[in-house]
């Protein structure tokens, strides 16, 4: 199978384009290098330094016969997408555009999308979320997903490309950056191993749901050969307080810190955490990876390389 991944030289689809790579697929890689890193590019996939909303892609899809688009780009700072929603909605939703307009003309399979969880629920009504739940987001990145989930069934129904959307909860594991949906993780490790103290926001209560990127590759390789179109969580269902990473985190480096507490954010949601079964019903995944062990693993990376 032919692969096109967006996002390829980031945290998550670089850990995508490896086990495309293992499965002896061929893998074309589209990244700005913007927030991605050019040593996360596996070295036997072919790399297109491009901009997926300035940039004309046409050549890229006349030159290689792409059977999938598997898309990880995106502007993915949330607050950015608050104070400049027209950069996050022209990256996230004219961006996704292009790459579907394309779609349409060379005649690709299938979409596979990064959504989020975390954000297109908004304030959660119940726990855990499933995929019924309302979709209320609270920052335009939010609305950018949700809107590229419409627009896929659109091309779905109108042009009859299929699309799986993957609904992330927060995803931690090797090669994350500070910046995304669950990196906090790594702001952890950065500075308790730069032997400063964390400062947790308020009481550190707040909880989210941690999937280990090994999972979230696992699904990404069910989706791309699931034989129909559909809206996945992808997620564990249990909630981990800010607090309890903390402990976790600064347990795995010899208890190096103290725990510090800063004001809260406000506006920050209290608790997320999604539910799994519907992947389990439809695309028989389920993760693997508890939040300890995935602890241990994303610790043994921060600790060689920083
Ligand atoms: N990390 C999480 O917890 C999480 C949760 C939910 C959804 N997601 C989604 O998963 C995807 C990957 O997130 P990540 O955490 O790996 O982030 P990341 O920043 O590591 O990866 C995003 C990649 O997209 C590239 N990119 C950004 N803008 C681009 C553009 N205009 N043109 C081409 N390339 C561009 C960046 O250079 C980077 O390599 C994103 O779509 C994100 O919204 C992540």
């Amino acid at each position: 199978m032919n692969i096109l991944i967006t996002g390829g030289a980031g945290f998550i689809a670089s850990h995508i384009a490896d086990a495309n790579i293992r499965r002896r697929n061929k893998v074309f890689i589209l990244d700005n290098l913007s927030s991605g890193d050019k040593g996360n590019i596996n070295p036997r996939a072919k790399f297109y330094k491009k901009d997926i909303y300035k940039d004309n892609l046409e050549k890229i899809f006349r030159d290689n016969k792409i059977d999938v688009i598997n898309h990880h780009a995106a502007q993915i700072d949330l607050r950015k997408s608050q104070t400049e929603p027209i950069f996050d909605a022209r990256i996230n939703i004219e961006g996704s555009l292009n790459l579907l307009k394309l779609a349409v003309k060379y005649k690709v399979r299938k979409v596979v999308f990064a959504s989020s969880g975390g954000a297109v629920y908004g304030e959660q009504e119940y726990f855990p979320a499933d995929e019924k739940h309302k979709t209320e987001p609270l920052s335009p990145y939010g609305i950018s997903k949700l809107t590229v989930e419409k627009y896929l069934e659109f091309f779905r129904s109108y042009y009859g490309i299929k699309y799986v959307c993957l609904r992330y909860s927060n995803v931690f594991g090797p090669r994350q950056s500070m910046k995304g949906e669950a990196g906090v993780v790594s702001v952890f490790y950065k500075k308790i191993l730069a032997g400063k103290n964390p400062v947790i926001n308020g009481d550190g209560n707040q909880t989210r749901d941690y999937v280990f990127v090994d999972d979230v590759v696992k699904a990404n390789l069910l989706a791309q050969s699931y034989r129909g179109s559909g809206i996945f969580n992808i997620c564990t269902g249990r909630e981990t307080s800010v607090n309890q990473l903390f402990r976790l985190i600064n347990k795995n480096l010899n208890n190096r810190a103290e725990e510090v507490h800063g004001s809260g954010i406000y506006g920050e949601q209290v608790r997320s955490v999604l539910s799994n079964k519907l992947a389990g019903k439809k695309l028989l995944w389920k993760p693997e990876t508890g939040i300890k062990a995935g602890i241990i693993k994303t610790g043994d990376w921060f600790k060689k390389y920083f």
